[in-house]
């Protein structure tokens, strides 16, 4: 389990990923994107997450940049957008993706959905990256056990990493454990159910007994289940809030009293759907 904001865990191919990060979807391109991924950086975050999808990949390499940070000291991800995959369409959208960013290289390229009849495709192009050194490590998000099932019977480079929505509201159980099982790390998107959940009184008794916010129990509550979180915001006092987690720790029972809130309930869209 990670102890400090710029820990790391080791993905399944020797890499080391800070398991605490930024994610910026729904942050505006511009302005907003750059105050972002700066404020971050500059409060010690190391992992930001992306997407061509966010359309702001730009604002994000040029924050980077301009963060004095060295860029190898900075874990950045991004992922292929449905409408762009396939084989050749996803060398090409990594390459856009790369651009837009300005970088030389990703840390980790995810296919963003298991897209019906084209995600095996996909997953070959990233295996290309891979080998051609493009990108440090490859994954995938949003799959369900069966889609990993079937990617891993062609697969010649097992994904390292499966993003996936997860909170108190959707515990993901099953996913997690054939995770678990295969030594895929799981990392959680929209980890406080984007702000859902903050109401929470299970979660607000924890928090009051911490003297912390809900965000902070709920963010812990994925550190001691090893899960990497990127919550998101543009405010720079909840970046530091939400950062703000490495000073308590909640008991066992605290922990399956926010795992037992669990009612399979999506923000965003459910994969069996693509
Ligand atoms: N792979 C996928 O399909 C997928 C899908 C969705 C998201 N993601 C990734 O996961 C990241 C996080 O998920 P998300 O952005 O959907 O949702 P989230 O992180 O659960 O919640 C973000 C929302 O909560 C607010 N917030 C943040 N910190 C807070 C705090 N301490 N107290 C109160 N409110 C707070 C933010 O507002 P302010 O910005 O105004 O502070 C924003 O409205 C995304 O940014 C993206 O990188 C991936």
């Amino acid at each position: 389990m990670i102890t400090h904001l710029q820990d790391t865990v080791m993905l399944n191919n020797g890499i080391e990923m800070p398991g605490f990060g930024l994610g910026v979807y729904k942050v505006d391109d511009g302005e907003t994107a750059l105050f972002s991924v700066k404020t971050a950086l500059k409060a010690g975050y190391r992992l930001i997450d992306t997407a061509s999808y966010y359309k702001n990949e730009e604002s994000v390499g040029q924050a980077i940049k301009e963060s004095g940070v060295p860029r190898e000291e900075i874990f950045v991800t991004s992922k292929v957008w449905n409408n762009q995959q396939g084989y050749e369409s996803t060398l090409k959208a990594f390459d856009e993706s790369l651009k837009k960013l300005d970088l030389e290289y990703l840390d980790l390229y995810l296919v963003h959905w298991p897209v019906t009849g084209k995600y095996k495709e996909t997953w070959r192009a990233l295996e290309k990256l891979y080998a051609d050194g493009k990108v440090r490590a490859i994954g995938v998000s949003n799959f369900q056990v069966y889609h990993l099932e079937d990617l891993l019977k062609d697969a010649k480079v097992k994904p390292v990493l499966n993003q996936v929505e997860y909170h108190p509201h959707l515990t993901q159980e099953e996913v997690k454990a054939f995770c678990e099982k295969k030594n895929i790390q799981l990392e959680a998107w929209s980890p406080l159910k984007r702000g859902d959940l903050l109401d929470e009184p299970v979660i607000v008794d924890i928090a009051k007994k911490y003297g912390k916010t809900s965000a902070q129990v709920i963010l812990r509550w994925d550190i001691q289940n090893k899960v990497i979180t990127i919550p998101k915001s543009v405010r720079e006092e909840r970046i530091a809030e939400n950062a703000d987690v490495f000073d308590f720790s909640l008991t066992d029972e605290e922990m399956k009293k926010i795992s037992a809130l669990n009612i399979n309930d999506r923000k965003g869209p459910n994969p069996e759907d693509y």
